[in-house]
């Protein structure tokens, strides 16, 4: 498995019917579970904090719950700290808070206010961009802060869902596009 292209080709396991009848569900776990294609996925999101060799972000932020799976070996990859997005009412201190939609209803991710510095540069790492809903919500936390989103990567891209468009004009890193 040499490329991250390959890892994610072998291994992210298609689920049909779940979690509702009629969804093809991308299961990541075989890829988690194999060190070199879990190794290729992070060190190729992790360039995406990189300009010219150079680490250019301060920052990364990754969302609840599978985004901080990627996150934060990313962070690490790349010699910054990693700072949560989480669902609402799970972080304990002072937080911003911005609602998105999910297809059916709402939800609220926060973020911890003094998680970002303002000025600072950050990278967003997800697994998936389906409509772009959890990566615009979190773009306006990061606002809210006072950061800058200096770059957004994923493991895979819906591309037949408009979440390249939700999520503005920030530099964007998809692995693979299904
Ligand atoms: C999934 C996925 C992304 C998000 C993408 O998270 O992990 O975060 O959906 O969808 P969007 O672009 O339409 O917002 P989900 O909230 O389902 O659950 P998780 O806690 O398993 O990450
Ligand atoms: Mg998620």
């Amino acid at each position: 498995l040499r490329t991250a292209e390959e890892a994610i080709g072998r291994l992210v396991r298609d689920v049909p019917d779940f979690p509702e009848p009629g969804i093809l569900f991308k299961d990541i776990t075989p890829l988690l579970a194999d060190h070199s294609g879990f190794g290729a996925v992070v060190s190729a999101l992790a360039d995406a904090g990189r300009e010219g060799g150079e680490v250019v972000i301060d920052k990364v932020i990754g969302m609840e719950a599978r985004g901080f799976i990627l996150a934060a070996p990313v962070a690490l990859a790349l010699g910054v700290g990693f700072v949560p997005v989480r669902k609402a009412g799970k972080l304990p201190g002072e937080t911003h808070a911005v609602g998105y939609a999910l297809e059916y209803g709402e939800a609220v991710l926060e973020v911890h206010r003094d998680g970002i510095t303002a000025g600072e540069r950050v990278l967003v790492v997800d697994d998936v961009l389906a409509t772009g809903g959890t990566a615009r919500a979190t773009a306006e936390l990061v606002a809210a802060c006072g950061g800058t989103v200096a770059a957004m990567a994923f493991l895979l891209e819906l591309s037949f869902l408009p979440g390249r468009a939700a999520v503005g004009d920030s530099p964007l890193t998809v692995l693979s596009v299904i």
